[in-house]
This record gives structure tokens, C-alpha cells and sequence, in this order.
């Protein structure tokens, strides 16, 4: 048995399922598309955690985690426009690096979807209770918080995780409309944050600006980065674009452009309007409104807030659900993961299986956690996105590659680093919990999947 075995580039195409979509997309749909997946707990939510971390200085934070997405994302798409098919990272190190290394980057990938699912249910609720509690209603803290929060379990996140789940299980794709609209909404009730609370800067907050020093940028932009996972959404549509050539670095210039200007204008307003300290950790984006007694904007903020938040969810949950369908179809998890509903059309067990571990994580662990293990798994897989930009130039030069990332391999090697760099300020029991996490794969691949892989079977 080889655990190197590669996939050849028709056994891939074969096996995974093909996009047989329409070229229809051009690149305002994408940036849509991007916006859509990226805009979520991180701003609304996660901001606060950064700010405790970096100070008013959290905005440096943005812009290192936006500049090394930007790399990213340039890599991200070279293979995405080369191997057009469900699966994302993990099908193409199989064809790249070979079996093992394949299953290590789909296990890795859970991290990403599925912690990130749980993430962002988690910053919902925080979004939500806030809500609520500016409308008079206060839940007890036991369904409200997690364990560590002082409560029993974060149900509003167990909830919405569920909710959403159930439209993953009928069927209802999100459609290009709708997600405009949900876009629409997010980026209408951030500029409107912007503009209520531009007026309550007390520059005072400002000082000190950097209260942590760089380590403290660094920290606060390794959580943040959070912010802007779910840019890969525009690379994994590149084949349904007029131009993917033209239209897919367009895309993603438009959607982190828009994106990073909403944040920092965000971070900037935020920081001068409440002391850094204060910054509500669960509920920071309405409930700086809120301290100033603007509630109906912190009404407003919060509702678009939670509307913009489920259509991120969607996205994670699914894209979690098609990685663990497309593994399960190459043997290497059980075959109920890609058994398909005769109605729905969608894959039933995957999608129960998914959104319970999702729920449960979201209902009991808490968000900053969460987070950190979600950005490290994130920012691992995309360093074996860089080296694979290198290596496959080298193995396959003869392959189309419909959007070429530009100056190979000096920017792929800078993606990695400055990934590595990121991963090097989170702290070190999230690498531990990193390295249990690859490990427990590790054994569960020599268990399993190595045994009921179809590749190994073939001849
Ligand atoms: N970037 C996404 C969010 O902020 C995951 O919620």
C-alpha cells in the first residue's frame, strides 16, 4: 500500500464531481459572491477580541490579515481555475502531494467549514441576545452562555446552526439574488455603524494607539483573520465566470477592496468611540451603539447583522458538507457521508452529522477559542496551497491554468511565510489542540481510510 499514491489528473476529474455549470458570473458577482461568504462574525463580533488584543491599533490588525488573505487568495486561485471540481484544497493535493498528504488537508479543511460554522453560530447568538436585550428581554444566562461564560449552553447558537442545517437538508441552495440582497443589507448596516458612530469619537480612545506593542497587532491580526476566511468562495465559482482570467482577480480585488475599507472604517469608529477595554467581546459591533444610547441603530445594526451572519453559515456549512462528501466518495471516510437523499437530492447523514457536530461546538465552546483553531487549520491549508502553486508548475507545467497567480514562486513563498508568521502569534495551546487535531487524523487515516481507499484499491 502506498500512502504517496497520487491521483493522475483524469482519475479526479472522474471521481469528483464535475462543475457543469453555466458561464454566467462575471466579476461584480463574485465580489458578491466573496462578500456574501466573508462578511460575518468576524467584523461583527470578533472585532472586540482583537481589540483587547492590539488596542485601538487593531486596525494595523486588519490590514496585515487583509494583505496576507490578498496572497492568498492570488495562490488560492491558480488551482482553483486548474482543477475545477467540488472539494477545494483536498482534491487537488491528492493530485499534488498524493493520499496522505490529501487526507491530512481534508481533515485540516473541518477546521476551517466546520469550527468556523460554529464560530460564526456563535457570534450570531452573541448578536442576537444583544438584540433581544435592547428590546427588554433577558435571557437566563444558563441557555444563553457557554460553559465558560458563567452559563449551561449557548442555545440561540445551537438553534440557528440547526435552522440553518435544515435549509442545507431541503435543499435550498442560496441563490445569486438573494445573496445580493443579504449583501446589500451587511454592507448597508456597517456603513451605517460608520456614520452614527463617527460622530461619538472621543480621540482620547485612541491613546496609547498600540497599548501591546507589534506582538499585540500580531496577535489581534491572528484572530482577525477570521474576518476574511471564506474569500475562497470567489476562486471555487472561477469556473462558472465569462472570464476567469480576467474576472477572477477582479472579483477578489473588488470583494477584499470593499471589504477591507468596511473594516477598517469599522475598527477606526469602534476603537474611537468606546475605550479599547470596553470593547463588548460578544456583541461588539451594535453594542457600541447601544452604550450610547442610539438604540435604534444598535436595533438596525444588529438585525442586519443577524440576517448577514446566516448567509456565512450557509456557505461554511455547505462547503463542509461537500468536502466530507467528495472524501467519502474517494473511500476515505464512510460511504453514508456521501449517501444521497432520493427527494432532497442532498446528502442526508453528511448534512445531520455536520450541523450536529457544528451545533454542539457552537452550543458549548467558547467563540475566541473557536476562532483561534478555526485561523490556525485556515491558515495551515493555505500554506500547502503556496507550496502546491510552486510544486505543481513544476509537475504539471502542461495543465491549463485558466488564472495564473503572478510571480511564482517568489509570491507563493512570501503567501506562505507571512502565513507561517500569522500562525506564530496565536497561542501555543491552540497549536497544541492543532497538533492533537492532525494527529487524531493521522491515526484515523492508518485505522481507516487507507483500508477502504479506492485509489489503493485500484491497480
Ligand atoms: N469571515 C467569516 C466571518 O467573519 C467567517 O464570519
Amino acid at each position: 500500500m502506498d500512502i504517496w499514491k497520487k491521483k493522475t489528473l483524469e482519475q479526479m476529474l472522474h471521481s469528483a464531481e464535475k462543475s457543469d455549470l453555466k458561464k454566467n458570473l462575471t466579476s461584480k458577482d463574485l465580489a458578491a459572491l466573496g462578500i456574501g461568504a466573508v462578511v460575518g462574525t468576524g467584523i461583527f463580533v470578533s472585532t472586540g477580541v482583537g481589540a483587547h488584543l492590539a488596542g485601538p491599533a487593531v486596525v494595523l490588525s486588519f490590514i496585515v490579515a487583509a494583505v496576507i488573505s490578498a496572497l492568498c487568495a492570488l495562490t488560492y486561485s491558480e488551482l482553483a481555475t486548474m482543477f475545477p471540481v467540488a472539494g477545494s484544497t483536498y482534491a487537488y493535493s491528492y493530485v499534488a502531494f498524493g493520499e496522505l498528504i490529501a487526507w491530512i488537508i481534508g481533515w485540516d479543511l473541518m477546521l476551517e467549514y466546520l469550527v468556523s460554522s460554529a464560530a460564526v453560530a456563535s457570534g450570531w447568538s452573541g448578536t442576537f441576545v444583544g438584540l433581544l436585550s435592547s428590546a427588554g428581554l433577558n435571557l437566563p444566562n444558563a441557555i444563553i452562555k457557554t460553559p465558560s461564560a458563567g452559563g449551561i449552553i449557548d442555545m440561540p447558537a445551537v438553534l440557528i446552526t440547526m435552522f440553518v442545517t435544515w435549509i442545507l437538508f431541503i435543499g435550498i441552495k442560496e441563490s445569486a439574488k438573494l445573496n445580493n440582497k443579504i449583501v446589500l443589507i451587511k454592507v448597508g448596516v456597517i456603513i451605517l455603524f460608520v456614520i452614527l458612530g463617527v460622530f461619538h469619537i472621543n480621540v482620547a480612545n485612541y491613546k496609547p494607539f498600540a497599548p501591546f506593542g507589534w506582538s499585540g497587532v500580531m496577535a489581534g491580526a491572528s484572530i482577525i483573520f477570521f474576518a476574511y476566511i471564506g474569500f475562497d468562495a470567489v476562486s471555487t465559482a472561477a469556473e462558472e465566470t465569462i472570464n476567469p482570467k480576467r474576472d477572477v482577480p477582479r472579483g477578489l480585488a473588488i470583494c477584499l477592496g470593499i471589504v477591507i475599507i468596511l473594516y477598517i472604517a469599522v475598527a477606526l469608529v469602534i476603537t474611537g468611540m468606546v475605550p479599547y477595554k470596553e470593547i463588548i467581546e460578544n456583541n461588539a459591533v451594535p453594542g457600541a451603539l447601544a452604550r450610547f444610547g442610539i438604540n435604534w441603530g444598535a436595533a438596525l445594526v444588529g438585525t442586519g447583522a443577524v440576517i448577514g451572519m446566516i448567509s456565512t453559515l450557509l456557505v461554511m456549512l455547505y462547503g463542509q458538507i461537500r468536502v466530507f462528501m467528495v472524501m467519502s466518495r474517494d473511500g476515505l471516510l464512510p460511504k453514508v457521508f456521501s449517501k444521497v437523499h432520493p427527494i432532497h437530492k442532498t446528502p442526508t447523514l453528511c448534512t445531520i452529522i455536520t450541523g450536529s457536530i457544528a451545533g454542539i461546538m457552537a452550543g458549548f465552546l467558547p467563540l475566541d477559542e473557536i476562532i483561534k483553531l478555526c485561523n490556525i487549520g485556515t491558515l495551515f491549508a493555505f500554506i500547502l496551497v503556496s507550496i502546491g502553486v510552486i510544486v505543481l508548475r513544476k509537475t504539471m507545467p502542461n495543465i491549463e491554468r485558466k488564472f495564473k497567480c503572478p510571480w511564482v514562486p517568489v509570491l507563493p513563498i512570501i503567501s506562505a511565510l507571512a502565513c507561517i508568521y500569522l500562525m506564530s502569534a496565536l497561542p501555543l495551546v491552540t497549536w497544541i489542540r492543532f497538533i492533537i487535531w492532525l494527529l487524531i487524523g493521522i491515526v484515523i487515516y492508518f485505522v481507516y481510510s487507507r483500508h477502504h481507499s479506492l485509489l489503493q484499491k485500484e491497480k
